[in-house]
């Protein structure tokens, strides 16, 4: 996947399709972000969430991790922070440092996985993040009850071509991110939906072992 091509025109596209809902639904929980100390952003993207996210805390540092060049470009535009870490690098391969973040937030970054790859990435990102380590995950969803069920899957098809045909992504269908989560030994503490639960916004912590 590459969104070189379309990140100086993201924010927009964005904005034309969706209106303001995906970023009501990336911000929905930032509050719960305000005292957190170290930050993993994956795949932020052309940094909006980042640049609310430091407006709200005034000492966390972040690492973020992009593949995009263009991506990063457009995040840089939006901060000179020095408490931003930026990363052109694949996630998936990327060394992290061990128990460090009390935060790892992934918007509308999971549906760029399969089911099986996710699960992957998940454990081998929980090997970076302390035990109390908050996660907040936002994305598309399928509602379970027709006929949302079928708009849903019609409209993510739809992006999903649109992503292929102009980033080169593979993927082409949603994964089962709460079940990879689930699977890993995370747990949903908070959840809110919108546009008729097509986007969902969510809040997982690590499972206690009894
Ligand atoms: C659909 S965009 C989402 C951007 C942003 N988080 C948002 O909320 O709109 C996915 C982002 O993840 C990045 N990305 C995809 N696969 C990646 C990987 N393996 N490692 C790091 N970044 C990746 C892409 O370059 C892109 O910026």
């Amino acid at each position: 996947m590459n969104c070189d091509r379309i990140a100086p025109y993201y924010k927009l596209l964005e904005s034309l399709t969706f209106g303001n809902c995906l970023e009501r639904t990336r911000t929905h929980f930032l509050p719960h972000l305000q005292t957190k100390q170290r930050i993993l952003l994956l795949g932020d993207g052309d940094g909006r969430f980042l640049a609310q996210f430091l407006l709200l805390n005034p000492t966390a540092t972040i690492d973020s991790y992009d593949l995009s060049a263009g991506m990063i470009h457009q995040a840089k535009s939006r901060t000179t922070s020095p408490r931003v870490h930026f990363h052109h690098q694949d996630i998936t391969t990327a060394v992290l440092p061990h128990q460090a973040y009390d935060a790892i937030v992934a918007n509308f970054f999971f549906d760029c996985f399969d089911t099986s790859q996710l699960t992957t990435l998940i454990l081998s990102l929980k090997q970076s993040a302390q035990p109390a380590c908050l996660w907040l995950i936002s994305d598309f969803a399928i509602p379970a009850t027709q006929p949302l069920k079928l708009m849903a899957t019609l409209l993510t098809r739809f992006l999903y071509l649109c992503f292929a045909l102009t980033t080169g992504l593979k993927q082409r269908q949603l994964p089962k991110y709460h079940q990879a989560l689930q699977k890993s030994g995370l747990s949903l503490t908070h959840r809110e939906d919108f546009l008729s639960a097509i986007l969902t916004t969510r809040l997982y912590r690590h499972t206690l072992e009894l």
